[in-house]
């Protein structure tokens, strides 16, 4: 008897770009994810176009019941930046995606992020994609808003110092520094758990060799995440020089989904940079005087966990019921 695994019930922040959007589909289309809502915040692209590409990505997961909130427009002190030199100008590889069905709601994502843990205290997990605008917007209304999540993932930060938008910063990180800041402040490690850009840039990494098993699933879903990718692939070749695309949001959201894929994790205390030359740089104390950890920091997961979700999820064609079995060796 095959056992059934209790899905998750997830409020994802995202501001939409193609690793998001595969991110979504493993939320959405693994059978381990119960999304009871998104929100959107301006990061790769403006807001406005997050949320189109939010709204496309939950239809050919085949969830278009799922609602979309539009959030902040732009960072709390910072000038708005995009990411579109690595994902496209729409964010999505600029492939031509038709217009989604559904529209996005009209509440804002803030009263969202506020309103749903308060309505089932204890029972949602967060995960978030992008900068922590809406995040830190929501913690300035309740300071113990991180408290009423189950637990809160966030793909940010760098902890290698090895950075993707600079030297040594990571870009969620870097677009809104103190709204990153402000989510650390509220943090604690049983609550909190980052995964940064160094994760994703392991054996997590979909080498030339995956990319062609992606694109020869040959599925709906399959073809979508192997399409909206090819403009940070080129921009991996061009400027990280990394071995194929890397995954960040999706690694993130498989560790939510799946926290044994996470096999190294250390509990620090993380600050941010704000000065103009290391912004968004994390700053970690190890030492021994250092203040009580306010992070859980996964420092690797399995990359052939990851994966492994990715193509079981890409495989299925939208609709379909059950997840893919996490204990395979059990029924051999
Ligand atoms: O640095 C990687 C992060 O920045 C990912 O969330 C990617 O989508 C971009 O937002
Ligand atoms: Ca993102």
């Amino acid at each position: 008897m095959e056992e059934t695994v209790p899905k998750l019930p997830l409020i994802i922040d995202t501001d939409t770009g193609s690793d998001d959007a595969v991110a979504l589909l493993l939320a959405a289309a693994s059978g381990l994810g119960d999304v009871r809502a998104v929100t959107t915040v301006a990061g790769n692209v403006p807001v406005v176009t997050g949320t189109r590409n939010a709204l496309i990505s939950l239809q050919i997961a085949g969830c278009v019941d799922i609602p979309v909130h539009p959030g902040c427009e732009r960072p709390m002190t910072r000038a708005p930046s995009t990411a579109q030199q690595v994902h496209g100008h729409d964010g999505m590889g600029d492939v031509g995606l038709p217009k989604p069905l559904r529209a996005a709601e009209p509440q804002h994502a803030v009263d969202v992020l506020l309103s749903y843990p308060r309505w089932h205290p204890g029972e949602l997990t967060l995960v978030t994609l992008g900068p922590l605008t809406n995040i830190a917007a929501a913690l300035l209304r309740d300071r113990d808003l991180l408290t009423r999540y189950r637990h809160v993932y966030c793909m940010a930060g760098a902890a290698d110092m090895r950075g993707n938008i600079s030297a040594t910063a990571e870009f969620n990180v870097w677009a809104d520094p103190e709204a990153a800041r402000v989510v650390l402040q509220a943090a604690t490690p049983d609550k909190v758990t980052w995964i940064g850009w160094d994760v994703s840039r392991t054996d997590a990494v979909m080498t030339p060799a995956d990319q062609l098993r992606l694109e020869r699933l040959g599925t709906p879903m399959a073809t979508f995440a192997h399409r909206i990718n090819r403009t940070v692939n080129d921009w991996a070749r061009d400027v990280t020089g990394l071995p194929g695309y890397d995954l960040p949001d999706p690694v993130t959201m498989a560790v939510a989904l799946r926290p044994e894929l996470a096999i190294e994790r250390e509990q620090v205390h993380v600050d941010i940079a704000l000065g103009e030359e290391t912004r968004g740089q994390l700053i970690i104390d190890r030492r021994r005087s250092a203040p009580v950890p306010n992070l859980t920091l996964v420092r690797r997961v399995s990359g052939t966990g990851f994966k492994q979700l990715l193509f079981d999820t890409c495989a299925r064609t939208p609709g379909q019921a059950s997840a893919p079995d996490p204990h395979p060796e059990r029924h051999r």
